[in-house]
């Protein structure tokens, strides 16, 4: 709690162009919760040399990323956006908690799994840490709430098992994070594999629609969308494709899935297609005017920046300071 508020903890990695998987799963909810909560979303840098980047793209999807968020609706004057790499306490904490963290926890999570297959000549320390420094980024805000997309869930099970170890040894120190994963938009798949998540480090463009495509970008990667066979709109478990289309169609227009079966009765899956690009480049053309605006003033951004980062890391000192007392680390 800060105040009488409960908190909450959201982070994205700068590490490619965001995707609707990214939007419709995460950043689209992050506003809602603006007025209730106290609410600090991250732009997470260091998460993002576990895999190596170019020092150049790196820093401009950072500015990228933050543009992103005030984009897609978040008030930098209601909520803290800040930069990780800005508050040094993440890191520091990131350390206490690896030494809290067992290997074989590390050693089970499905992302490094997948991540150390397909950077196979980079498989580093960090790459095998990342849940921890992650844990790091919720707890030090003694966060109440994690809004994320479904593929989260094992990385905040274990931020979990670790503020409940470290408050067994040391007494109570860290809020127990809870999940946050709305229903709708959970995990939005790849237009060309719907077995597979939609991933902003996907190498083929068809299957991934970015926030910032264009209109016509859309429409046609929509409508090359891989289909299921048969001819029906309608939510199945032989048809992929289909429940992926409908589940983002029913993002953007708040549409149930009964209604949206009823709207293309008799209609073929061209049409629908069609349709899922329209609501999707519509909804998405303010956004990217928005983010235009604001990447042409980088002062702005960077004033975001410093102010956000200077909300965090006060709240992050007196955790880290509480950290440090139940270690036993002498205070100067
Ligand atoms: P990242 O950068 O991969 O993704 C950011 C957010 O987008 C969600 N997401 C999706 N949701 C639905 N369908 C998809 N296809 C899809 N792809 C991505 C993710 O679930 C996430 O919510 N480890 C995190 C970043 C992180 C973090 C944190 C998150 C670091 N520290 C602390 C929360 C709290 C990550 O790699 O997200």
């Amino acid at each position: 709690m800060l105040g009488d508020k409960k908190i909450i903890f959201s982070g994205v990695q700068p590490s490619g162009n965001l995707t609707i998987g990214n939007y419709l799963g995460a950043i689209k909810n992050f506003s809602a919760f603006s007025e209730e909560y106290k609410c600090f979303y991250c732009v997470v840098d260091m998460h993002a040399i576990t895999v190596r980047q170019v020092a150049a793209d790196l820093r401009r999807r950072t500015y990228e990323t933050l543009a992103l968020y005030i984009a897609c609706g978040l008030d930098p004057e209601k909520n803290t956006l800040f930069v990780q790499s800005h508050v040094p306490a993440h890191a520091e904490l990131g350390w206490v908690l690896d030494c809290h963290t067992m290997f074989g926890e590390l050693s089970r999570m499905t992302q490094f799994k997948d991540k150390s297959a397909k950077h196979a000549d980079n498989i580093n320390a960090g790459l095998f840490t990342y849940p921890a420094l992650m844990a790091a980024d919720i707890l030090l805000y003694q966060t109440d709430l994690v809004p994320v997309g479904i593929d989260q869930k094992q990385h905040l099970e274990l931020s979990r098992d670790i503020a409940q170890r470290f408050n067994g040894i040391y007494g109570d120190t860290f809020t127990v994070p809870e999940p946050y994963i709305a229903k709708s938009g959970m995990k939005i798949m790849s237009l060309a594999e719907p077995l597979s998540k939609m991933s902003k480090s996907d190498t083929n463009q068809n299957a991934v629609v970015y926030i910032l495509d264009g209109k016509d970008d859309i429409i046609r990667k929509f409508k090359r969308a891989v289909t299921d066979s048969g001819s029906e709109i309608r939510m199945s478990d032989d048809k992929p494709g289909i429940n992926n289309l409908m589940t983002i169609y029913s993002c953007f227009t708040g549409k149930s899935f009964d209604d949206i079966e009823r709207e293309f009765e008799g209609k073929g899956y061209g049409d629908f297609k069609l349709a899922v690009g329209e609501v999707c480049a519509d909804a998405l053309t303010p956004v990217r005017e928005k983010f235009n605006a604001l990447m042409n003033d980088k002062a702005y951004l960077e004033e975001i920046m410093k102010k956000g980062a200077d909300e965090a890391a006060y709240c992050a000192r007196k955790t880290m300071s509480k950290v440090k007392r139940k270690l036993g680390f002498v205070a100067l």
